[in-house]
């Protein structure tokens, strides 16, 4: 929690473990997962109980072995503290939630899709420009060579969690404590330029 106050004090961001919804973007009744163009997966009754108890030990002070770690190449990245196991919730990816016709013109490169609406006009992103987590700072594969791809030990899901969109990292092998956390940018849309990225 150290490392992860210093960088965002340094971005001058709050920190916050949910989802934020302010008044001039969207409010809470906007985040309805049975608007998702095709239907969102719904997260079964045991995993969200899981869901509830990891958040419940943050609460308690009880954080996932990671720290974040200034990179001169990468900038912030996050790395395992500890092992971490298969399957294991790293992080909700958190930050107020906005309309995406909101943020057209934004240059955020955090920002992250919530919910592809059949109605584009009702479709949501987070922007974790003001407050958010350490999800912000886990950085992305490159996703045009087989190095980059191969880098991957993290992968982005959404939920429908009793009825709102909600995005999840999880790990999807063992990770080795002192391992960089990547996930695929590109997971639901192709629009994040990766080509740059080592
Ligand atoms: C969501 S932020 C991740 C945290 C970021 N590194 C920072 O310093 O705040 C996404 C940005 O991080 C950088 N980034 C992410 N993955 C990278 C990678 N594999 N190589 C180089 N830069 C990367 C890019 O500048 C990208 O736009």
């Amino acid at each position: 929690m150290g490392t992860l106050g210093t960088a965002l004090t340094a971005l001058h961001m709050e920190f916050s473990n949910e989802l934020t919804y302010a008044p001039s973007m969207a409010l809470r009744h906007a985040n309805q997962a049975k608007l998702e163009n095709d239907g969102m997966q719904v997260l079964s009754k045991e995993d969200t109980e899981t869901l509830e108890q990891c958040r419940s030990m943050c609460k308690s002070g009880l954080w996932p072995p990671l720290i974040v770690k200034f990179d001169s190449r990468e900038g912030y990245t996050v790395e395992a503290n500890a092992a971490i196991k298969d399957m294991t919730l790293i992080a909700e990816y958190t930050g107020d939630v906005d309309y995406i016709r909101n943020r057209q013109n934004d240059d955020c490169d955090s920002m992250m899709t919530l919910l592809l609406a059949a109605d584009p006009s009702k479709s949501l992103v987070i922007c974790p420009d003001k407050r958010g987590n350490i999800a912000r700072f886990i950085n992305g594969i490159n996703n045009h060579t087989s190095v980059g791809r191969k880098k991957q030990n993290v992968k982005c899901v959404r939920y429908d969690v009793k009825g709102e969109c909600r995005v999840l990292l999880v790990a999807i092998r063992d990770i080795g404590k002192g391992e960089r956390l990547y996930y695929d940018y590109k997971g639901y849309e192709h629009e994040y330029p990766t080509h740059h990225f080592l």
